[in-house]
């Protein structure tokens, strides 16, 4: 029997769920979604890249026993499965990152809990409680002093690393959001952990007599750093024990500067194509990223991720975990059995395309498993 047993109906995919959520939420909270930066190159790239790459399946050997399980940092994971940072998820659902992180943990998925959720750091591990491990996403705040209480706060409430995001400095040219004129931030989504900051609030509305929404011009002065440089992260060093995770890196020398300055593990990923667009898909970063980090350090990847042998070839070129974005926030537009439907999906897919690659362990995933399409000779 399986390692990773489930039951009920797997048949509603990724693009069935983005259907459903193209029906049932306003156009503007879709398509801040569903859309890339600029002309949506690099968005498309992300999941082309997985058609470029072939799966070689071994044949007749015995299947019958099979375990996802991988070994990433302090952690055992049950599945090489990781739920990317998503912002601003009440524009989703109302309980928004209270149901995936809920739906995430009963399937033991960790999840990435971003700076700009709609609940604070605190209610989202105390959803979680304890059932699958969290990560804290830190939008470096353009003020370390709330840098360091919200890396404090979140070691507090027992997230087992900091994943910094390095490829906002500034928001993408999202043209769809500025055709809707849409910033889900003016919505007063996303601002719990400001609002629950006490260095925040110490600092920005010293007479404590600004409401919620009018604390948003503050934290849109703050939320993004634009002059943030490696030498930084040694200060960040000092300031937590936990993991310090890199997301947002494409560029085989910066994955190299990262080994140097002593991080703990890379996320190769270009925002899910919302940030640079014209740059190459995550995939392509990925392989070639592994080649000079040599396992080193964990390698995790994220951008066009939509099916179980995606998530063997990102395996095979060198993650040893890969996160979704979209496609869980898609099932979240039903709320936490939405996202569990999604994940058991994805999960199963996953299972079944291991054992049909003629493969037990996803940890022996590895190069063999794939070779780069050559076309018809
Ligand atoms: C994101 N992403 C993101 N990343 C991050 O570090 N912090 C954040 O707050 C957000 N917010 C966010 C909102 C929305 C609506 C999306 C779609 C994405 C990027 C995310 O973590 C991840 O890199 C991509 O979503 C991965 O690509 P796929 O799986 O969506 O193709």
């Amino acid at each position: 029997m399986a390692a990773f047993d489930v039951s009920g109906d797997y048949t509603v995919t990724v693009e069935e769920w983005e259907a459903i959520a193209k029906r049932t939420l306003p156009a503007p909270a879709f398509d801040y979604v569903a859309s890339g930066s600029g002309a949506e190159e690099t968005l498309a790239k992300n999941t082309d890249a997985f058609r470029r790459w072939d799966i070689i399946p071994k044949v007749l050997t015995d299947v019958s026993e099979r375990d996802l399980s991988v070994q990433l940092l302090n952690e055992k994971l049950e599945t090489p499965l990781m739920l990317a940072p998503v912002g601003f998820q009440t524009i989703v659902h109302p309980d928004g990152e209270l149901a995936a992180a809920r739906g995430a943990a009963e399937l033991k998925i960790p999840f990435v809990s971003s700076t700009v959720s709609s609940f604070s750091l605190e209610e989202i591990s105390a959803e979680i409680n304890g059932q699958a491990p969290c990560y804290f996403q830190l939008y470096w705040p353009a003020d370390d002093n709330v840098a360091a209480s919200f890396v404090a706060r979140a070691e507090a409430a027992g997230y087992a690393g900091i994943v910094v995001t390095v490829d906002t400095p500034l928001l993408g040219w999202r043209e769809k959001d500025m055709h809707h004129r849409y910033f889900p931030i003016e919505t007063g989504a996303g601002i719990a952990n400001f609002l629950n900051d006490p260095v925040f609030q110490a600092t920005y509305n010293q007479d404590g007599d600004l409401r919620g929404n009018e604390q948003i011009p503050a934290i849109k002065r703050i939320l993004l750093r634009q002059n943030l440089t490696w030498d930084r992260l040694a200060w960040l060093r000092q300031q937590t024990t936990l993991p310090i995770i890199l997301k947002g890196i494409m560029d085989e020398e910066d994955a190299l500067l990262a080994l140097d300055y002593g991080v703990d593990g890379i996320i190769v990923s270009n925002h899910g194509g919302r940030q640079l667009d014209g740059t190459g898909s995550a995939l392509e970063a990925l392989a070639l990223i592994a080649n000079k980090i040599q396992g080193r350090i964990p390698l995790l990847v994220d951008g066009g991720i939509r099916r179980g042998p995606d998530i063997i070839k990102a395996l095979a070129l060198g993650a040893d975990a890969v996160l979704i974005g979209r496609p869980y926030i898609y099932g979240l537009t039903e709320g936490k059995q939405g996202v569990k439907a999604i994940l058991t999906s994805l999960l199963k897919d996953l299972d079944t395309s291991l054992a049909i690659t003629g493969r037990t362990h996803i940890s022996s995933i590895n190069r063999s498993v794939v070779r780069q399409y050559q076309g018809f000779k």
